[in-house]
Protein backbone atom coordinates (compact mmCIF):
# COMPACT_ATOMS: atom_id res chain seq x y z
CA UNK A 1 0.00 0.00 0.00
CA UNK A 2 2.75 2.37 0.60
CA UNK A 3 4.00 2.59 -3.21
CA UNK A 4 4.01 6.06 -4.23
CA UNK A 5 4.32 7.43 -7.41
CA UNK A 6 4.05 11.35 -6.31
CA UNK A 7 7.14 11.92 -4.69
CA UNK A 8 9.81 14.18 -6.90
CA UNK A 9 12.65 12.65 -5.84
CA UNK A 10 13.61 9.22 -8.02
CA UNK A 11 15.01 6.37 -4.88
CA UNK A 12 16.12 3.14 -5.14
CA UNK A 13 15.74 3.71 -1.25
CA UNK A 14 11.92 3.23 -1.78
CA UNK A 15 11.98 -0.37 -3.12
CA UNK A 16 13.16 -1.43 0.75
CA UNK A 17 10.87 -3.38 3.16
CA UNK A 18 10.02 -0.32 5.55
CA UNK A 19 8.98 -1.70 8.63
CA UNK A 20 6.84 0.76 9.44
CA UNK A 21 4.18 0.11 6.84
CA UNK A 22 3.90 -3.03 9.24
CA UNK A 23 3.49 -1.72 12.36
CA UNK A 24 1.13 1.41 11.53
CA UNK A 25 -1.20 -0.40 8.17
CA UNK A 26 -4.35 1.28 9.78
CA UNK A 27 -2.52 4.58 9.42
CA UNK A 28 -1.28 4.56 5.80
CA UNK A 29 -4.04 5.47 4.60
CA UNK A 30 -4.97 8.50 7.00
CA UNK A 31 -1.13 9.54 6.35
CA UNK A 32 -1.31 9.72 3.22
CA UNK A 33 -4.67 11.56 2.50
CA UNK A 34 -4.36 14.11 5.79
CA UNK A 35 -4.20 18.28 4.58
CA UNK A 36 -1.54 20.00 4.24
CA UNK A 37 -1.32 23.80 4.79
CA UNK A 38 1.09 25.56 2.52
CA UNK A 39 2.17 27.66 5.81
CA UNK A 40 2.94 24.57 7.61
CA UNK A 41 6.26 24.10 9.19
CA UNK A 42 7.13 19.94 9.19
CA UNK A 43 10.18 18.76 11.23
CA UNK A 44 11.17 15.58 10.14
CA UNK A 45 13.99 12.57 11.05
CA UNK A 46 14.64 9.87 12.58
CA UNK A 47 13.59 9.25 16.09
CA UNK A 48 15.97 10.63 18.93
CA UNK A 49 17.57 13.38 15.94
CA UNK A 50 16.73 16.36 18.30
CA UNK A 51 13.48 16.89 16.68
CA UNK A 52 11.18 18.01 19.62
CA UNK A 53 13.93 20.24 19.90
CA UNK A 54 13.37 21.54 16.63
CA UNK A 55 9.97 21.62 16.96
CA UNK A 56 10.46 23.89 20.11
CA UNK A 57 12.71 26.24 18.06
CA UNK A 58 10.18 26.27 15.15
CA UNK A 59 7.52 27.15 17.50
CA UNK A 60 8.62 29.84 19.30
CA UNK A 61 9.90 31.55 15.93
CA UNK A 62 6.50 31.01 13.81
CA UNK A 63 5.00 32.25 17.30
CA UNK A 64 6.68 35.64 17.68
CA UNK A 65 8.55 34.45 20.33
CA UNK A 66 5.58 33.80 22.74
CA UNK A 67 7.78 32.49 25.92
CA UNK A 68 4.99 32.06 28.10
CA UNK A 69 2.62 29.59 26.15
CA UNK A 70 5.96 27.69 25.51
CA UNK A 71 6.78 27.24 28.78
CA UNK A 72 3.22 26.46 30.22
CA UNK A 73 1.49 24.47 27.30
CA UNK A 74 2.44 20.75 26.71
CA UNK A 75 4.97 20.51 23.72
CA UNK A 76 2.43 18.30 21.47
CA UNK A 77 -0.74 20.33 22.22
CA UNK A 78 1.48 22.86 20.49
CA UNK A 79 3.14 21.09 17.93
CA UNK A 80 2.08 17.34 17.59
CA UNK A 81 3.31 14.23 16.11
CA UNK A 82 1.49 13.86 13.21
CA UNK A 83 1.24 9.91 13.20
CA UNK A 84 0.95 9.90 16.94
CA UNK A 85 -2.13 8.04 16.84
CA UNK A 86 -0.35 5.28 15.00
CA UNK A 87 2.71 5.11 17.19
CA UNK A 88 0.73 4.74 20.88
CA UNK A 89 -1.87 1.73 18.78
CA UNK A 90 1.70 0.29 18.20
CA UNK A 91 3.62 1.18 21.29
CA UNK A 92 1.27 1.29 23.97
CA UNK A 93 -1.80 -0.81 22.41
CA UNK A 94 -4.38 -1.34 24.38
CA UNK A 95 -2.90 -0.17 27.52
CA UNK A 96 -3.82 3.49 27.77
CA UNK A 97 -6.48 5.64 25.38
CA UNK A 98 -5.27 8.45 23.60
CA UNK A 99 -7.01 11.56 21.38
CA UNK A 100 -6.76 11.40 17.72
CA UNK A 101 -3.91 13.66 16.92
CA UNK A 102 -4.93 13.36 12.54
CA UNK A 103 -7.68 15.24 14.09
CA UNK A 104 -6.28 17.51 16.53
CA UNK A 105 -3.45 18.39 13.39
CA UNK A 106 -6.53 19.24 11.62
CA UNK A 107 -8.11 21.73 14.07
CA UNK A 108 -4.48 23.26 15.39
CA UNK A 109 -4.25 26.82 14.22
CA UNK A 110 -1.87 28.18 11.24
CA UNK A 111 0.73 28.29 11.48
CA UNK A 112 1.26 24.77 12.55
CA UNK A 113 4.33 23.04 13.45
CA UNK A 114 4.36 19.61 12.86
CA UNK A 115 6.49 16.64 13.68
CA UNK A 116 6.75 13.23 11.39
CA UNK A 117 9.62 10.26 11.64
CA UNK A 118 7.82 8.68 8.51
CA UNK A 119 9.91 8.66 5.15
CA UNK A 120 9.00 10.20 2.18
CA UNK A 121 6.71 7.85 0.97
CA UNK A 122 4.25 7.43 3.96
CA UNK A 123 4.00 11.49 4.13
CA UNK A 124 0.80 13.40 3.01
CA UNK A 125 1.11 13.42 -0.91
CA UNK A 126 0.12 17.11 -0.39
CA UNK A 127 3.54 17.76 1.01
CA UNK A 128 4.95 17.14 -2.88
CA UNK A 129 2.13 19.72 -3.74
CA UNK A 130 1.97 22.38 -1.62
CA UNK A 131 5.38 22.72 -0.53
CA UNK A 132 5.63 23.72 3.20
CA UNK A 133 8.72 24.59 4.80
CA UNK A 134 10.27 21.31 5.80
CA UNK A 135 13.32 21.03 8.51
CA UNK A 136 15.19 18.01 8.60
CA UNK A 137 16.89 16.55 11.46
CA UNK A 138 19.86 14.26 11.41
CA UNK A 139 22.04 13.08 13.99
CA UNK A 140 25.27 10.62 14.74
CA UNK A 141 23.31 7.82 14.57
CA UNK A 142 25.11 5.83 17.91
CA UNK A 143 23.87 8.69 19.77
CA UNK A 144 20.34 8.12 18.38
CA UNK A 145 20.06 4.98 18.70
CA UNK A 146 21.26 5.13 22.58
CA UNK A 147 18.95 7.87 22.92
CA UNK A 148 16.24 5.64 21.52
CA UNK A 149 17.25 2.28 23.36
CA UNK A 150 16.37 4.79 26.71
CA UNK A 151 12.90 5.75 25.45
CA UNK A 152 11.72 2.34 23.59
CA UNK A 153 12.57 1.15 27.80
CA UNK A 154 10.74 4.05 29.07
CA UNK A 155 7.71 3.33 27.27
CA UNK A 156 7.51 -0.62 28.01
CA UNK A 157 8.62 -1.02 24.68
CA UNK A 158 11.58 -3.08 24.97
CA UNK A 159 12.49 -5.50 27.64
CA UNK A 160 16.02 -6.89 26.83
CA UNK A 161 19.12 -5.18 27.09
CA UNK A 162 21.05 -2.63 25.14
CA UNK A 163 22.84 -5.34 23.26
CA UNK A 164 19.42 -6.93 22.05
CA UNK A 165 18.69 -3.74 21.02
CA UNK A 166 20.86 -2.63 18.87
CA UNK A 167 21.12 -6.37 17.38
CA UNK A 168 17.21 -5.00 16.46
CA UNK A 169 18.19 -1.77 15.18
CA UNK A 170 21.10 -3.10 12.80
CA UNK A 171 18.82 -5.62 11.51
CA UNK A 172 15.71 -3.01 10.88
CA UNK A 173 13.37 -4.43 13.48
CA UNK A 174 12.23 -1.36 15.21
CA UNK A 175 9.70 1.12 13.94
CA UNK A 176 11.14 3.86 11.15
CA UNK A 177 13.64 1.81 10.57
CA UNK A 178 15.88 1.17 7.84
CA UNK A 179 18.01 3.99 9.63
CA UNK A 180 20.25 5.19 6.60
CA UNK A 181 17.85 5.52 3.12
CA UNK A 182 15.78 7.90 5.51
CA UNK A 183 18.18 10.06 5.87
CA UNK A 184 19.39 9.62 2.05
CA UNK A 185 15.94 10.34 0.83
CA UNK A 186 15.83 13.36 2.64
CA UNK A 187 19.77 14.67 1.94
CA UNK A 188 18.53 14.34 -2.21
CA UNK A 189 15.56 17.25 -1.22
CA UNK A 190 18.58 19.26 1.18
CA UNK A 191 18.83 21.91 -2.01
CA UNK A 192 15.21 22.79 -2.48
CA UNK A 193 14.39 26.16 -1.33
CA UNK A 194 11.22 24.69 1.15
CA UNK A 195 13.68 22.49 2.67
CA UNK A 196 16.33 22.79 5.84
CA UNK A 197 18.21 19.76 6.41
CA UNK A 198 20.62 19.90 9.55
CA UNK A 199 22.00 18.04 12.29
CA UNK A 200 21.80 17.54 16.09
CA UNK A 201 25.50 18.51 16.31
CA UNK A 202 24.97 21.76 14.15
CA UNK A 203 22.27 22.71 16.08
CA UNK A 204 23.86 22.29 19.43
CA UNK A 205 27.37 24.21 18.25
CA UNK A 206 25.82 27.34 17.59
CA UNK A 207 22.14 27.69 18.64
CA UNK A 208 21.85 31.13 18.20
CA UNK A 209 23.53 31.24 14.85
CA UNK A 210 21.65 28.11 13.81
CA UNK A 211 18.46 30.14 15.35
CA UNK A 212 18.46 33.55 12.69
CA UNK A 213 19.08 31.03 9.88
CA UNK A 214 16.01 29.27 10.30
CA UNK A 215 14.22 32.86 11.11
CA UNK A 216 15.73 34.01 8.09
CA UNK A 217 14.73 30.08 6.07
CA UNK A 218 11.06 30.60 7.48
CA UNK A 219 11.44 34.67 6.49
CA UNK A 220 10.13 35.60 10.42
CA UNK A 221 11.53 38.69 11.71
CA UNK A 222 13.76 38.61 14.87
CA UNK A 223 15.76 40.82 16.62
CA UNK A 224 19.34 40.11 18.64
CA UNK A 225 17.56 40.03 21.85
CA UNK A 226 14.65 37.54 20.82
CA UNK A 227 17.44 35.64 20.06
CA UNK A 228 19.46 35.81 23.40
CA UNK A 229 16.50 35.09 25.18
CA UNK A 230 15.66 32.34 22.88
CA UNK A 231 19.00 30.68 23.52
CA UNK A 232 17.90 30.54 27.15
CA UNK A 233 14.55 28.90 26.90
CA UNK A 234 15.92 26.22 24.81
CA UNK A 235 18.93 25.59 26.69
CA UNK A 236 18.66 21.80 28.28
CA UNK A 237 18.05 22.15 31.67
CA UNK A 238 15.57 25.07 31.02
CA UNK A 239 13.22 22.76 28.26
CA UNK A 240 14.11 19.90 30.96
CA UNK A 241 12.37 22.09 33.98
CA UNK A 242 9.32 23.61 32.07
CA UNK A 243 6.00 23.01 32.91
CA UNK A 244 6.03 21.98 29.14
CA UNK A 245 7.82 18.70 29.21
CA UNK A 246 5.90 17.80 32.37
CA UNK A 247 2.67 17.11 30.45
CA UNK A 248 5.29 14.74 28.52
CA UNK A 249 6.10 12.98 31.64
CA UNK A 250 2.28 12.44 32.72
CA UNK A 251 2.04 10.92 29.44
CA UNK A 252 5.02 8.12 30.75
CA UNK A 253 3.61 8.21 33.97
CA UNK A 254 -0.09 7.23 32.37
CA UNK A 255 1.78 4.36 30.84
CA UNK A 256 3.51 3.54 34.18
CA UNK A 257 0.35 3.11 36.04
CA UNK A 258 -1.12 1.08 33.17
CA UNK A 259 1.76 -1.97 32.97
CA UNK A 260 2.32 -1.29 37.00
CA UNK A 261 5.53 -0.24 36.97
CA UNK A 262 5.64 2.84 39.07
CA UNK A 263 9.37 3.90 39.03
CA UNK A 264 10.52 4.54 35.35
CA UNK A 265 13.46 6.89 35.41
CA UNK A 266 12.79 7.82 31.59
CA UNK A 267 12.67 11.63 30.79
CA UNK A 268 12.63 13.16 27.32
CA UNK A 269 15.05 15.36 28.07
CA UNK A 270 17.85 12.74 28.93
CA UNK A 271 21.44 13.49 28.31
CA UNK A 272 21.32 16.38 25.65
CA UNK A 273 24.70 15.85 24.95
CA UNK A 274 27.01 14.55 21.57
CA UNK A 275 28.89 11.53 22.00
CA UNK A 276 27.44 9.70 25.36
CA UNK A 277 26.95 6.62 23.19
CA UNK A 278 30.84 6.24 24.52
CA UNK A 279 29.60 5.81 27.99
CA UNK A 280 27.31 3.38 27.55
CA UNK A 281 27.69 1.13 24.10
CA UNK A 282 28.49 -2.73 24.79
CA UNK A 283 32.28 -4.05 23.82
CA UNK A 284 32.31 -4.24 20.03
CA UNK A 285 29.39 -2.39 19.15
CA UNK A 286 30.80 1.04 18.31
CA UNK A 287 32.85 -0.87 15.75
CA UNK A 288 29.40 -3.22 14.39
CA UNK A 289 27.54 0.45 13.79
CA UNK A 290 30.19 2.11 12.07
CA UNK A 291 31.10 -0.80 9.96
CA UNK A 292 27.20 -0.99 9.12
CA UNK A 293 27.16 2.55 8.62
CA UNK A 294 29.89 2.64 5.82
CA UNK A 295 28.31 0.06 3.65
CA UNK A 296 25.34 2.46 3.41
CA UNK A 297 27.52 5.59 3.25
CA UNK A 298 29.51 3.82 0.49
CA UNK A 299 27.02 2.92 -1.16
CA UNK A 300 25.94 6.07 -1.41
CA UNK A 301 28.89 7.98 -1.98
CA UNK A 302 28.57 9.83 0.87
CA UNK A 303 30.19 10.40 4.70
CA UNK A 304 28.65 10.86 7.88
CA UNK A 305 30.88 13.88 8.39
CA UNK A 306 29.16 15.28 5.06
CA UNK A 307 25.81 14.50 5.95
CA UNK A 308 26.56 16.01 9.49
CA UNK A 309 27.80 18.88 8.76
CA UNK A 310 25.70 20.18 5.97
CA UNK A 311 24.88 23.78 6.27
CA UNK A 312 22.96 25.84 3.84
CA UNK A 313 23.84 29.55 3.36
CA UNK A 314 21.50 32.15 4.55
P1 LIG B 1 19.45 12.20 24.50
O1 LIG B 1 18.56 11.03 24.79
O2 LIG B 1 20.76 11.81 23.88
O3 LIG B 1 19.62 13.09 25.67
P2 LIG B 1 13.83 13.65 19.76
O4 LIG B 1 13.22 14.91 20.22
O5 LIG B 1 13.99 13.60 18.27
O6 LIG B 1 13.14 12.48 20.34
O7 LIG B 1 15.35 13.67 20.30
C1 LIG B 1 15.59 13.54 21.66
C2 LIG B 1 17.01 13.90 21.99
O8 LIG B 1 17.18 15.32 21.92
C3 LIG B 1 17.35 13.49 23.42
O9 LIG B 1 18.73 13.09 23.37
C4 LIG B 1 17.13 14.79 24.17
O10 LIG B 1 17.77 14.87 25.41
C5 LIG B 1 17.70 15.79 23.18
N1 LIG B 1 17.25 17.18 23.43
C6 LIG B 1 15.99 17.62 23.60
N2 LIG B 1 15.98 18.92 23.88
C7 LIG B 1 17.26 19.33 23.91
C8 LIG B 1 17.90 20.59 24.19
N3 LIG B 1 17.20 21.67 24.50
N4 LIG B 1 19.26 20.64 24.11
C9 LIG B 1 19.97 19.55 23.81
N5 LIG B 1 19.43 18.34 23.56
C10 LIG B 1 18.09 18.22 23.62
Amino acid sequence: PTERKDIPIETDWRKRPWTITTDFPECVERNANATVREDDVWIIGQQKTGTTWMQEIVWLITHNFDFETFANVGTFQRTPNFEFTGVYKTAFADKIKFYDVYDACDSLESPRVLKSHLTGNMLPTELWTKKPKIIYMTRNVKDAVLSRYHMYKGFHYWKGDLKSFLDAFLSDNLPYLPYWPHIFEFWQMRNEPNVFFTSYETIKKDLKGNLRKICKFLEKPYTEELLDQAVENLSFEKMKNSKASEKTKELVERLDKAVGEENNEFNFYRKGEVGSFKEEFPEGYTEKLDAWSEKYLKEAGLTADKILNFQKDF
